[in-house]
Formats: structure tokens, C-alpha cells, sequence
């Protein structure tokens, strides 16, 4: 099956470095797909590249069969994909409901805000909803800043889903969480793709994580497509073992 995203064949350089090289994967549609690799292997390379944020030497991203790879950032959001970052992008000093509400670019809440305005009834109730979903509703009047890391990932993750992305790419959304908060955030991305539809792709650098999110998994070594498949296959493939083994 075609992927919602299809990527083709594609390479990036940062001056002498190959960051990624000829590489292919889907993401299909509805589904959640993982990336893991040794650190420095490319996969954030990768996902800089399928958003917009850089552009690529060679080779063709597409998204629902119209090529992106030519689009920056704000238009590949406008098309309904967004990623989130291995570190938060929050604002400390506002509190939760108001960085869900500027989280919206599109609709200008972030000026609407700047000059006082009152936000839509159904933003701010939607904003709540969200919140609630991912257990930060009775913080919600706490500022950003005053969350632990956990709970800032997990209000970033909520400020994506204000969005309404189709698709959303994450960024090692575990990483620097307490294994608690890990499990609730394992379910609520579960939730968040059978219940809202919305198709991940996912760098996870916690293997059990990957494993149990994930229906489909590529694995980056060097750069390079190293080997791709189920979890239970990518888990027992030699090659995965060793560049993980080698790595450490
Ligand atoms: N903006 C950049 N400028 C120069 N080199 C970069 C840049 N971004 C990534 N790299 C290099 O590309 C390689 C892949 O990095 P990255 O994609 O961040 O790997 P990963 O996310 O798998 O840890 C690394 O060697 C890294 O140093
Ligand atoms: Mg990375």
C-alpha cells in the first residue's frame, strides 16, 4: 500500500556530513510507524526534512500523493502535518490554556492575543477537552513553566492536537519522562491515533516504547536504511543488534 507520506530515495548533506543517504519509507495512513537508530544516525535529519524545515539534496517526499519536498514548514502545516520537538517548545511564562490557544498559527490567535482579543468560545473549550485528554486539566491555569518535563511534553503534544494534524511526527516524546508518565503518554498517543485518526510517525529512542507503539518500525544506521519491519522482527534482526550494540 502506498504511504500516506512516501518518501523516495532521499539524501541530505550538512557540508561534509551525509546525514541521511537514498533513503525510502512510507507511513501509511491511519497507522503508527516508528524510527529509531543509534544517535547521529539521521533520524531527526529525516523529520526536518519531511516537514519543511530544510530542504533536500536529492530524492522526493510526497504527502497524499502531492510532492512537499519543495514546501516549507508553515504550508506543510497548512496541509495537516506537524511535528513536535525532542525538546519542548512551550511558553514558561503563559499559562496552559493560553499556550493552547496560541498554538494555532493559522487562525492568527497569536496576534489575537497580542492585541487583547477574546478567543472563541469553542477554541477555549476545545483547548479544556484537550487537556483533559492528556491529564493536565486541573493544571491548566498553572503556568507552562511551572510543569515538570513530563507534563510539558505532554502539554505540547495536546498544543499539536489543537491543530487538528492529520498527520503528527514526533520527536523521542519520551525522552527525560519518568516511566509513570511514560506509560500515560504511550496510551494517550495510542488513544489520540485509534480514536481521533490521526496517522504517527514516531523517533523513539526507548526500545520497549517503540515496540509497543508501533505497528511498522525503519531503523537508521549511519545514515543509511538499515533494515525495516515488525517490532518482533526488527527486535530479533542482527543488524539492529549490532548497530545499537555498537553504539554504546
Ligand atoms: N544543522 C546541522 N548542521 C550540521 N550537521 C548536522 C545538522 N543537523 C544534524 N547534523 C549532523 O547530521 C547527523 C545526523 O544527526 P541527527 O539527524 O540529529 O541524528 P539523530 O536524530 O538520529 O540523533 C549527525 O552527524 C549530526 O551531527
Ligand atoms: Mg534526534
Amino acid at each position: 500500500m502506498a504511504g500516506m507520506i512516501e518518501i523516495r530515495n532521499v539524501s541530505k548533506a550538512f557540508g561534509g556530513v551525509q546525514a541521511n543517504k537514498d533513503i525510502s519509507m512510507d507511513v501509511p495512513e491511519g497507522k503508527i510507524t516508528g524510527l529509531i537508530g543509534p544517535n547521529g544516525s539521521g533520524k531527526t535529519t529525516l523529520f526536518n526534512s519531511v516537514v519543511g524545515y530544510h530542504p533536500i539534496n536529492e530524492g522526493s517526499i510526497r504527502f497524499q500523493g502531492r510532492e512537499i519536498s519543495n514546501l516549507r514548514v508553515p504550508e506543510i502545516a497548512r496541509l495537516g502535518m506537524l511535528r513536535t520537538f525532542q525538546q519542548t517548545r512551550i511558553y514558561g511564562k503563559m499559562n496552559c490554556v493560553r499556550n493552547m490557544l496560541i498554538s494555532v498559527p493559522h487562525r492568527n490567535l497569536g496576534w489575537a492575543d497580542l492585541f487583547g482579543k477574546q478567543y472563541s468560545a469553542e477554541d477555549m473549550d476545545k483547548a479544556e477537552r484537550l487537556l483533559e485528554f492528556v491529564g493536565l486539566y486541573a493544571k491548566r491555569n498553572l503556568l507552562a513553566g511551572e510543569l515538570s518535563f513530563g507534563q510539558q511534553k505532554l502539554l505540547e503534544f495536546a498544543m499539536a492536537l489543537m491543530n487538528d494534524p492529520k498527520v503528527l511526527l514526533l520527536d523521542e516524546p519520551t525522552a527525560g519522562i519518568n516511566p509513570t508518565l511514560i506509560n500515560g503518554l504511550i496510551d494517550r498517543l495510542k488513544r489520540a491515533n485509534k480514536e481521533f485518526g490521526i496517522t504517527l510517525f514516531v523517533i523513539e529512542h526507548n526500545m520497549r516504547v517503540i515496540m509497543n507503539l508501533a505497528e511498522h518500525i525503519y531503523c537508521l544506521a549511519h545514515g543509511q536504511m538499515l533494515a525495516d519491519g515488525s517490532p518482533e522482527q526488527i527486535r530479533t534482526d542482527q543488524r539492529v543488534i549490532d548497530a545499537y550494540l555498537g553504539a554504546h
